[in-house]
């Protein structure tokens, strides 16, 4: 069939400023006229300038709602802009693991990735244009920068709006337009990510675990998928591979509005996992959030893992799963917020770890340059160097490969790892949705505070505790590999013993400004092990909360979230 394209004119829009990761709003912004077609516009020809043009594309979503509308509407675009072939997610769906996984196996140049991430979706909730580049990861801020320019630019699209591609039918449809050939191919990303999980990890040891082998007591699991992309890939790897009853994976069918949930795997959000693991009746619990990449686990009576001690585990026992061996362990690196309990394995194996700013692009150089393994972050992301996001499902099959190994429950391997490291206890207050104005008040206050040399050495106490203040600073970063600069990643006071107060406002939150305060203390002291964070660590959030004033400023008297 022969097509042809056309521009149209428009206005420029305001795209908006990057953040940690992808861009995002409110659906109602996409559907205003032309919003998604002057946003696609930007993100091609900034991203991809004169490899456009012939270019393979990757496009894919989390299946939230308006996620088919755009996606047909980048078809067109790319159609019009020159592009020679897109693969396609079968129904749109594909999670941003398997877009990092499909994007590597294929080559192609780069990926769209129609997700708002943990944010809720629906007519009146969050949408989300990502983009991630050649190597799988996303777009690095030098290409979210250039984006952004380009919206306050752009005065014409281009669009073949005649064509259309079923996306619910498999396979390569081919278009002439403009007197070129576009291919569309709809691909079946799950058995893509699967097979790869297969090289990746010993599916065998984990049928053993699950399903009892050798006189063991089977485990039971619970996998939540909570209405997010991950149904498809739950199904296949638990049910179909490693013969998981359909009932221990719940939450399965991807739905416009992920049900009405929250789909963040929190201790908040995920409530329902953790009641049902309270129970006691599964020894292992995880869910994922609406696009995949971030992971929760739990252990049996709802146990805890943080995500920072999930990271300084797997960093500890890598060598048992089939990848590591071949690859061997390089180094490993965290988001500046996430706990030191990661630095203390790196410490002890003689490996490098890297603190970086929050958001996984900032992992990417330092996994192409070979010098990174193994990576995490506090806020329920995991992952390693087999692809470039982070990547819920491989944190769990990572878990129970551990699990396998040492054939422990999830609670025995992580006190036996406090016991072999000490405890850094953690937690995470978040004030979502406070007004803007307050919020940068309170960070410029506490910038005053850390420019002021005269803090550094004062003491500051709290009940019985008293802690003096060793460094005060806003997080900078230069990147090892291309000596990029990111300054201003986050406010932090760090005490003489370590422990560490830091505040940051979120990049990823789409309505007002949602505060973040990371509070983390370390202990040796075997007896304290068992003690809960909130009490440890009360002084610190008490010194915290009076230093900037939060309360006051911004009205707040609780978090909505605690981790
Ligand atoms: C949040 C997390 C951050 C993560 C990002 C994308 O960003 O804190 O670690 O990389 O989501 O999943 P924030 O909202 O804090 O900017
Ligand atoms: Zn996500």
């Amino acid at each position: 069939m022969a097509l042809t394209s056309k521009i149209v004119q428009t206005k420029t829009f305001d795209g908006q400023k990057p953040g940690t990761s992808g861009l995002r709003k409110a659906v109602k912004v996409y559907k205003e006229e032309n919003y998604t077609e002057n946003f696609v516009q930007c993100t091609l020809t900034a991203a991809l300038g004169d490899k456009l043009t012939g270019s393979t594309l990757a496009v894919g979503g989390d299946g939230r709602y308006f996620g088919k509308e755009a996606t047909l509407k980048i078809i067109q675009i790319c159609a019009a802009n020159g592009v020679s072939k897109l693969l396609v997610a079968h129904n749109g769906l594909m999670s941003t693991p398997a877009v990092s996984c499909v994007i590597r196996k294929y080559k192609t140049d780069g990926a769209i990735i129609l997700t708002a991430s943990h944010n809720p979706g629906g007519p009146d909730a969050d949408f989300g244009i990502k983009y991630n580049i050649a190597n799988g990861g996303p777009a690095p801020e030098a290409v979210t920068n250039a984006i952004y320019d380009m919206t306050k630019k752009i005065s014409s699209y281009k669009i073949c709006p005649d064509l259309t591609v079923d996306i619910s039918k498999l396979g390569k449809q081919e278009f002439q337009v403009d007197g070129h050939t576009f291919i569309v191919e709809v691909i079946d990303s799950v058995s893509d990510y699967v097979a790869y999980m297969k090289e990746i990890f010993d599916f065998d040891a984990i049928k053993g675990l699950l399903q009892g082998l050798g006189g063991k007591q089977p485990l039971n699991v619970l996998i939540n998928a909570m209405h997010g992309v991950m149904g498809p890939y739950v199904k296949k790897i638990f049910q179909e591979e490693l013969g998981t009853p359909a009932s221990n994976c719940v939450n399965c069918e991807p739905l416009e509005d992920f049900g009405g949930l929250h789909p963040d795997p929190n201790l908040t959000y995920a409530a329902d996992l953790v009641e049902e693991l309270k129970k006691g009746q599964h020894g292992f619990g995880a869910a994922f959030d609406g696009d995949g990449d971030r992971n929760m686990i739990l252990g049996q009576n709802a146990f805890f893992v943080t995500p920072s001690d999930s990271l300084a585990v797997l960093a500890d026992n890598l060598e048992c799963i089939p990848y590591f061996q071949k690859t061997g362990v390089k180094g490993y690196a965290r988001s500046m917020p996430t706990s030191g309990a990661v630095d203390r394995v790196a410490n002890k194996k003689g490996k490098e770890c890297f603190e970086v700013p929050t958001g996984w692009k900032f992992f990417g150089n330092l996994m192409d340059s070979g010098r990174l393994s193994l990576c995490g972050e506090e806020s329920f992301g995991t992952g390693s160097d087999h692809i470039r996001e982070k990547d819920g499902l491989w944190a769990v099959l990572a878990w129970l490969s551990v699990l396998a190994r040492k054939q422990q429950s999830v609670e025995e391997v992580i006190r036996e790892h406090w016991k072999l490291y000490g405890r850094n206890f953690y937690t995470r207050y978040d004030y979502e949705n406070c007004e803007t104005d307050p919020a940068n008040k309170m960070m410029a206050n506490l910038n005053n505070y850390i420019s002021d040399s005269s803090n550094i050495g004062q003491l500051l106490s709290s009940g019985e505790k008293t802690y003096k203040i060793a460094k005060i600073d806003n997080f900078s970063y230069t990147d090892p590999v291309d000596a990029s600069v990111s300054s201003k990643q986050g406010i932090r006071i760090i005490f003489s013993d370590d422990s560490r107060i830091i505040f940051r406002l979120s990049g990823t939150g789409s309505s007002g400004a949602t505060i973040r305060m990371y509070i983390e203390g370390y202990e040796s002291d075997e007896q304290k092990f068992s003690l809960s964070p909130q009490d440890v660590l009360k002084p610190l959030i008490e010194i915290a909360l009076t230093i900037s004033q939060l309360r006051e400023i911004t009205g707040r008297k609780e978090p909505t979230v605690i981790t």
